[in-house]
């Protein structure tokens, strides 16, 4: 299903780019364009990457025992 009609981006391709670590719409429109053009998109593409579309993000959110340590070591 098309969540960018203007520049055909699917849900799956922004669930990937989501994967690939783009966890906000700003980093979804670099990767992919989606959201640049009319701008109708950008609620939709939140509403995927809030619905656990980011595991970098839900890492985040839970305080990871890695991150802590990535935390740690910086
Ligand atoms: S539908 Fe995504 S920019 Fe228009």
């Amino acid at each position: 299903m098309y969540v960018c009609s203007c520049f055909g981006i699917t849900e799956d391709q922004v669930k990937e780019h989501a994967v690939n670590g783009a966890c906000t719409p700003r980093q979804i429109a670099s990767a992919s364009k989606a959201g640049t053009d009319c701008g109708s998109c950008v609620r939709r593409i939140q509403a995927l990457l809030g619905r656990g579309a980011c595991p970098r993000r839900e890492l985040i959110d839970r305080r990871a025992p890695a991150l802590d340590r990535l935390d740690d070591a910086a």
